[in-house]
């Protein structure tokens, strides 16, 4: 099988994110912290590997956010390629590219494959009846035609996909069908367009991907074999749009390549521009190729960009393609439009310093097989029970006692133990794992794998305890340190392609930079007696409560935000006659004490001045009202509302609220502050 192959280089293509929104979390977990780690892990390994990536400016995404920012799609791949690529640059993702899908090299390596392909009848011609709008004088892309869902009822579903019940739509399928863009009603009309014909490729696939590559990942490779089960159907690969990269042949006027035709071939255009030599990545069988992916784009990356590939005739195809599940946010579905999101901009800004907790947390919680939760309180507990408490305090207790006992020099071991020889074994096969882990595209395993270093050292300097030992045995310290010196060392190796910030801070205490190779760890002494060391300080520092919530404040304002922006009154109730309503007998009162219903979350009893009484109501507002600060209010009530028995609690009555778009609750009061008991008409 294709893994045991010997190749002599690695491409690593990340998907390209589209121009039009800046990156978050979800990015980082599915995609660019498992290929960063990836890259770097190949690095150390001096093996000739190179990362590519960049923006994808193309397609009906970007048109839609320009048109949702009232400006052009230029202004808008502008804003957020330099956006994200400042993210991604300052987060640590060392990508040896990370260009664009705008640029002349892109458009002329695109062109330059659509047009060999055209010329070689790769293609076939259809002619179909789609959505026209009359007044914009334009086809209308799938996203930009709206109506209502034939499944669901739903007045709002799109031409591709109705968004409340899920299911896949043709805009024919659409009832009554508006132009999003006008908003005028569309009209059928004839176009022509040049397809994939992804049926004649499908025998290729099924050996290629069903027998060749039975060790992809379960998720990729079973979304791979149910599209193939279905039977591939040929795939327009042009379409008529005003924003893209125009078709490469005459009878293509006025059309544009589809975004995803262009942008996988973006891997290829721009490893031309990182280097003279990118046939070597792209045209020899020597070369692995790995794209990594999230679970959306795998269809196009496994089935269509192969096919591409294979009809082209010249280009390598991926020996994997890892293509991770999604991230939520605090238990609900990340949304660039809902700006439920934590963005790696704002996380650079919020958390100068911390790139490497984010990293850590999101490959121990990495989506690998299923879909995963990322939570501010799982992040904060991460990072102060694993990173500080495990990793950090492993690392500080070692380097401050060598500092205390030992000037900072290391120091010569004398006869090992058979605990010293069992720790310093282990290194060597925490290593192996870790390496097998991260070759089989298993990170979170991997970085569990190597935070058994830390684990390690951990157990074995708690056990030896050498603060004790060194008020009587100076020469067995010296072993002990110079063993945990060497499990230092070893993490700020191992431990590099997941935490490279920490371990580049980790070499510098140990004066090492360099000096340890990767494929040394385990095999040699790494760090030798009389090596000098230098200051150190804390690796990790804990999160704070505070830190936390105010993350978690950010996102619930979000949530009001939402809830406002969405809010939509509810229809009035069926008529009431004027007698009916004559009979509420809705008057003014005053709150004179207020108190927790005790064992209840949502009640307090409240007692009135009604101007006929003093009165006791039981009222559902103690999730919005501190009682001891709503004493003296002036409301309005309902005095005539039968009595009811509430939690043992006899309640006379009701007070009135308006509820608002978010569930917070409002009390409605006179203007002026007039007397208890006047009657609301
Ligand atoms: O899903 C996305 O965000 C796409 N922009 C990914 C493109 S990957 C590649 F093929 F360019
Ligand atoms: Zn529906």
């Amino acid at each position: 099988m294709s893994q045991n192959k010997d190749y002599k280089r690695i491409l690593v293509t990340s998907a390209l994110p589209y121009a039009n929104g800046p990156i978050h979390i979800g990015h980082m977990a599915g995609v660019y912290i498992p290929s960063d780690t990836y890259v770097r892990y190949q690095r150390l390994r001096h093996r000739d590997v190179i990362h590519i990536c960049g923006s994808d400016e193309h397609g009906v995404a970007i048109t839609m956010r320009a048109r949702k920012e009232g400006t052009t799609p230029k202004a808008i791949i502008d804003k957020y390629h330099e956006l994200n690529k400042k993210a991604f640059e300052d987060f640590g993702i060392s990508f040896d590219i990370y260009s664009r899908t705008s640029n002349d090299m892109h458009t002329i390596t695109a062109s330059e494959i659509f047009k060999k392909l055209y010329d070689e009848h790769k293609f076939i011609e259809k002619t179909s009846k789609q959505y026209f709008d009359e007044e914009a004088k334009q086809f209308l892309a799938d996203r930009y035609i709206t109506g209502t869902c034939p499944h669901c009822g739903n007045p709002n579903a799109y031409g591709d996909q109705c968004e409340k019940c899920g299911t896949s739509l043709d805009p024919t399928d659409l009832i009554e069908p508006k132009s999003a863009i006008s908003g005028s009603k569309p009209v059928l009309k004839e176009t022509k367009h040049w397809y994939m014909p992804l049926d004649q490729y499908q025998q290729f696939l099924e050996k290629w991907i069903l027998e060749d590559h039975k060790n992809w990942k379960t998720n990729v490779y079973g979304q791979c074999k149910s599209w193939l089960d279905q039977g591939l159907q040929p795939r327009a690969v042009s379409r008529d749009l005003d924003w893209g990269i125009p078709l490469p042949i005459e009878e293509g006027e006025g059309k544009v390549l589809y975004v995803w035709f262009d942008a996988p071939i973006g891997y290829i255009s721009f490893t031309k521009e990182l280097t003279p030599d990118w046939e070597k990545y792209w045209k020899s069988e020597d070369t692995k190729l790995v794209h990594f992916i999230g679970k959306d784009n795998i269809v196009f990356h496994c089935i269509v960009f192969p096919s591409i590939l294979k009809a082209e005739g010249t280009y390598i195809l991926p020996d994997n393609v890892p293509g991770n599940e999604f991230l939520n946010l605090e238990n609900d579905k990340i949304s660039t439009s809902r700006n439920w999101a934590v963005w790696l901009h704002e996380y650079n800004q919020d958390f100068p310093g911390k790139q490497d907790v984010l990293r850590y947390v999101l490959t121990a919680n990495a989506p690998e097989t299923k879909d995963n939760d990322f939570t501010w309180k799982d992040f904060q507990q991460r990072n102060n029970s694993e990173l500080v408490a495990v990793l950090g305090n492993f690392v500080n207790r070692s380097l401050v006692l060598t500092a205390k006992y030992f000037d900072n020099i290391v120091p010569q071991p004398g006869e090992l133990t058979e605990a010293d020889k069992n720790a310093l074994a282990q290194i060597a096969t925490i290593k192996a794992d870790t390496e097998n882990s991260i070759e089989a595209y298993r990170f979170r395993e991997a970085l569990n794998n190597a935070m058994g270093l830390g684990r390690l050292g951990n157990k074995y300097i708690t056990e030896q305890e050498p603060w004790k030992v060194a008020k009587t045995d100076m020469e067995r310290v010296k072993t002990i340190l110079y063993v945990n010196l060497q499990i230092t060392t070893a993490i700020a190796t191992i431990l590099e392609p997941f935490l490279p910030h920490s371990c580049e801070k980790l070499k510098g205490f140990l004066n090492i930079e360099n000096l340890c190779e990767w494929d040394e760890v385990g095999t040699k002494e790494l760090i030798a007696p009389g090596h000098k060391l230098n200051k150190s300080a804390l690796l990790f520092e804990p999160i704070t409560d505070e830190v936390v919530q105010g993350q978690i404040d950010k996102l619930n304002a979000t949530k009001v935000a939402n809830q406002k922006a969405n809010f939509k009154a509810v229809p009035a109730k069926e008529n009431i006659s004027f007698d009916e309503f004559m009979k509420a007998d809705i008057r003014t009162a005053t709150i004179l004490s207020a108190e927790k219903v005790a064992k209840t979350t949502k009640l307090l009893k409240l007692t009135v001045d009604t101007g006929i009484d003093q009165r006791t109501v039981v009222s559902g507002i103690a999730e919005h009202y501190d009682p001891a600060k709503i004493v003296g209010t002036k409301i309005l009530m309902i005095a005539n509302l039968e009595p009811r028995k509430i939690k043992g609690i006899e309640s006379k009555g009701m007070i009135l609220c308006a509820v608002g778009a978010d569930g917070s609750y409002h009390f409605c009061s006179p203007d002026a502050d007039i007397e208890n008991g006047c009657e609301v008409k």
